[in-house]
């Protein structure tokens, strides 16, 4: 009956017909001479609008929310007696009550979703394209901690309760300057701990956009702001004054191995939980669907223009896949596809270079080692050196430098291998742990690299970065990770932020 009342009352309406839809069509992207051809007919609304979107924030003057500036290890102090000041009564605040500013941490950070891209955009060079899911992966770490916090209620775990570390600082790197800043940020402030934030100094405007929505969540509320206090710093020795500072009880750091290791050579009792570099490899079996493969290995390589540690920077080719016509030429024409540029251009699928390449960088893009040879050459496009288009190399040699060194830029290596054995030797015999993929559609496999592979994140048949929360909980192996190693999007992130005791030992 009900459909009955529908079709009548579709047959019946009097409502107009809607109006069309304007749908703005982009200009056409002209190939450079030798390049395919791209432009796909754009005939989908919801794609016209996204773009249309995209158009208008990226164009975004965003006001910046102020940040505490310490410029000399006094201020540094200053800070942390404000943090102190609050941390006694936000450890003792109810963790319902600290959900619940995590999840309207989750709201504002949603409404504020067109200045963080923008301002991603626009201060650390990310495309849209990459810059939108980032706003997306912070938005599911306040709501994912915020269930987290409620788990650390007294009583939820019997005859245990939870202390927080206390005085948390999180330094954040710049390539994913708002998404992997809230995680640690909400992660230590679900838990229980007042943070002191230190943005890279490449991205701080990022930071400070997100904090803005962080301290509206806290207005909102009523939760003092100081339990997150965003410090603009010179590098040197503030910056060391606040890592080595005595009322610090944890680091949260996502960086390099190096900058992991100075931190611990400060101060040798510093609780720091480090997820650091990585050299990551996709294997591709001969039974391995090749459109997938070749998709995910180019989007893993040279999304971000391969600034990620979970980047792919190795392809190795097991068997008669290293042999495959369709591979090499579906490889190329895919990697040649890509367009470098700026990323306030929608076109743009490579962007800018945070920093102009140079040292590992510069080596991997302007040299081959003995044995290999460009398949893409890269090309520099801009006097600064921070416009490359991606380049892939053929022939890395096991043992070489681009087999063991992570460059972490738009640079591929494609390595070759008899037996799927082989392909995991080459995949572990580097320092590093943190991601690695596997493209087959045989069970045997998956399941026999599944139990040899030396990395944090796993992954089969899918593209190997940008990991989900809760659905794949983010963080390395061996070097790749410094402290207890819960994965940050994990179970155990937040509940590792402090200690259980016993309930009968405390006062
Ligand atoms: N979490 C980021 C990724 O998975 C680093 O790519």
């Amino acid at each position: 009956r009900q459909r009955e009342a529908f079709l009548a009352s579709v047959r019946d309406s009097t409502l107009p017909p809607p109006a069309p839809r304007r749908v703005p069509r982009p200009a056409p992207v002209e190939p450079e001479p030798g390049e395919p051809f791209r432009n796909a007919p754009d005939t989908d609304p919801a794609v016209a609008a996204s773009r249309s979107w995209a158009a208008e924030v990226i164009g975004r003057r965003v006001a910046v929310p102020e940040a505490v500036t310490v410029t000399t290890t006094a201020d540094v102090d200053d800070a942390v007696a404000r943090a102190q000041g609050v941390a006694a009564t936000w450890a003792g605040t109810d963790p319902s009550a600290r959900a619940a500013l995590l999840r309207r941490a989750a709201v504002r950070l949603e409404e504020a979703r067109g200045d963080l891209v923008a301002t991603m955009v626009q201060e650390a060079g990310k495309t849209v394209a990459e810059a939108d899911p980032e706003v997306s992966e912070a938005v599911d770490f306040a709501r994912y901690y915020a269930d987290r916090a409620e788990e650390l209620a007294d009583g939820r775990v019997p005859g245990a309760v939870f202390r927080p570390d206390g005085l948390t600082v999180v330094t954040p790197p710049w390539n994913f300057p708002v998404a992997i800043p809230v995680g640690s940020v909400l992660s230590a402030l679900a838990a229980g701990s007042p943070v002191l934030a230190k943005p890279a100094p490449a991205t701080p405007r990022c930071l400070q956009v997100a904090a803005g929505a962080i301290h509206r969540a806290t207005d909102d509320l009523g939760v003092p702001r100081d339990v997150l206090q965003v410090l603009l710093s010179p590098e040197g020795d503030v910056g060391r004054h606040l890592v080595t500072h005595p009322a610090v009880a944890r680091v949260l750091l996502t960086g390099s191995i190096e900058t992991a290791e100075m931190f611990s050579s400060w101060r040798a009792d510093l609780d720091v939980l480090a997820e650091t570099s990585g050299k990551n490899a996709l294997v591709v079996t001969p039974s391995a669907d090749v459109d997938l493969a070749v998709a995910d290995a180019v989007r893993s390589a040279f999304g971000h223009a391969g600034q990620k540690c979970s980047a792919a920077s190795l392809l190795i080719l097991v068997g008669s896949a290293g042999r495959s016509p369709r591979i090499a030429h579906q490889l190329v024409d895919a990697v040649r596809s890509l367009r470098t540029g700026q990323p306030t251009d929608l076109a743009t699928t490579v962007g800018p270079l945070t920093e102009p390449a140079s040292g590992k960088l510069l080596r991997a893009l302007t040299t081959l080692e003995p044995g290999e040879r460009w398949v893409v050459q890269p090309r520099r496009l801009d006097d600064e050196g921070r416009l490359w288009t991606p380049g892939v190399k053929d022939g890395v040699a096991p043992g070489s430098w681009f087999h063991r060194t992570e460059v972490f830029g738009p640079v591929l290596g494609i390595m070759r291998a008899t037996t799927l054995d082989e392909a995991i030797d080459l995949q572990n015999a580097v320092a590093f742990g943190l991601t690695g993929g596997l493209h087959s559609l045989d069970e045997a496999e998956i399941a026999h690299w599944l139990d040899r592979v030396e990395v944090g994140n796993a992954y089969v048949n899918r593209h190997i970065t940008g990991a989900i929360v809760q659905r794949q909980p983010f963080g390395g192996w061996k070097a790749s990770v410094v402290g207890p190693g819960a994965k940050a999007g994990g179970p155990h992130y937040v509940a590792g932020l402090g200690r259980w005791a016993d309930a009968a030992d405390l006062p």
